[in-house]
């Protein structure tokens, strides 16, 4: 079996953020976002992975994934020219299936408790489909299965305005390459009236070609941070989840640690307190400040007196003197916020869309 995990789209709700770092690269927990569907679809046996990327994306993607081994994995990197929807990321895949079974992860879907069930089920019992399902509160943005009176798929529709229960389907499909057969001849599939190819429309096709289409239900907590809300929500999900506090460098004598932290490498906590969950990377300085639950800072980040609570900072990210505590707060690559005393006036150097509240 094989994997296909995209990092292609524009990722337009994470602006600015996505304006210069794909979406799929920013940290959350201090993982890349991408690495949570890599380990997943890994986890499940699945090793054989593609990476499917739009024009432009291909050199960072390499200079971050390369070839797969640091997961145990191999890659292969398919190019999808033109971003036309969910099914036209997989067509582009066919050679690589190469008549094998696949899935298909979204590379911004978590699932906390891994897909090996659904896995081992698709293996063993070869439906030519299998749709995951969770129960979601807010069904009306997402696709949602329908099913008949003997409880079996026959619809799979996106976003309907009056779903009939509190199913959807999250971003995590099965197929057999039979389903490559949808994008040829007469009855081929059509592009949705907002000009994609969804991916309902493949497993229309095989539901309406009497192919055997399943559903099986996720086990777990199924994450999908699209924008800055979602982005803090998951993070903060993630950091309770930490079960061990993990220190590859000491914080001095004078600091002082509560709850769950990890620390990486080379960082170095002075006078501060830290109260857990927290997460702190590799080559950190933090210095007479505090850093309060639910905060993810990434390596090579500075921070010099300053509070942080539930936030994220991606890497090289400088904070000093802020007088008010920083609450709620993503903070781009290589960013700094310091705070000259006596401050009279604020100096700034923002990029477009971005949000600042004082
Ligand atoms: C896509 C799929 C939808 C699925 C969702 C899960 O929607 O079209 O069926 O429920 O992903 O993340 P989109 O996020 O593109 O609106």
């Amino acid at each position: 079996m094989k994997g296909v995990i995209p990092i292609g789209g524009r990722g337009t709700r994470m602006r600015p953020i996505t304006l210069s770092t794909n979406k799929h690269f920013i940290p959350i927990a201090n993982k890349l976002l991408i690495e949570y569907p890599i380990e997943t679809v890994v986890s499940a046996g699945i090793t054989d992975i593609a990476i499917t990327y739009n024009p432009g994306q291909l050199e960072f993607a390499k200079a971050f994934l390369g070839d797969g081994s640091k997961w145990g994995a191999r890659f292969t990197y398919v190019l999808q020219e033109n971003p036309k929807g969910l099914a036209n990321i997989f067509e582009v895949c066919e050679d690589f299936v190469n008549g094998d079974q696949f899935v298909f992860h979204l590379g911004d879907n978590i699932f906390t408790e891994g897909i090996k069930p659904l896995v081992d089920y698709f293996v063993k019992e070869k439906p030519k489909g299998l749709v995951s399902i969770v129960h979601h509160k807010e069904n009306t943005r997402m696709g949602v299965p329908y099913f008949d009176e003997k409880g079996r798929l026959y619809k799979y529709v996106e976003k309907p305005k009056d779903p009939p229960h509190d199913f959807a389907i999250p971003g995590l499909y099965f197929f057999d390459s039979i389903v490559f057969e949808c994008f040829k001849g007469k009855d081929q599939i059509q592009p949705s009236p907002r000009g994609e190819y969804e991916i309902s429309a493949p497993y229309q096709w095989l539901i309406d070609h009497k192919y055997q289409v399943d559903t099986m239900e996720i086990k777990g907590k199924w994450l999908d941070p699209g924008k800055f809300d979602d982005w803090l929500a998951t993070n903060k999900y993630l950091l309770d989840l930490m079960k061990e506090t993990r220190m590859e460098s000491q914080p001095d004598s004078t600091s002082k640690i509560k709850g769950q932290i990890q620390v990486g490498k080379n960082t170095k906590i002075t006078n501060s307190t830290i109260q857990g969950p927290v997460i702190i990377g590799d080559n950190v300085t933090i210095t007479n400040s505090t850093i309060r639950p639910h905060t993810s800072i990434y390596h090579n980040c500075t921070i010099e007196k300053t509070s942080i609570e539930n936030s994220v900072l991606m890497e090289k990210v400088s904070l000093k003197n802020l007088i008010k505590p920083v609450h709620n707060s993503i903070i781009g690559t290589e960013a700094s916020i310091h705070n000259h005393e006596p401050s009279t006036h604020l100096s700034l150097f923002v990029s477009e869309l971005s949000h600042i509240e004082l």
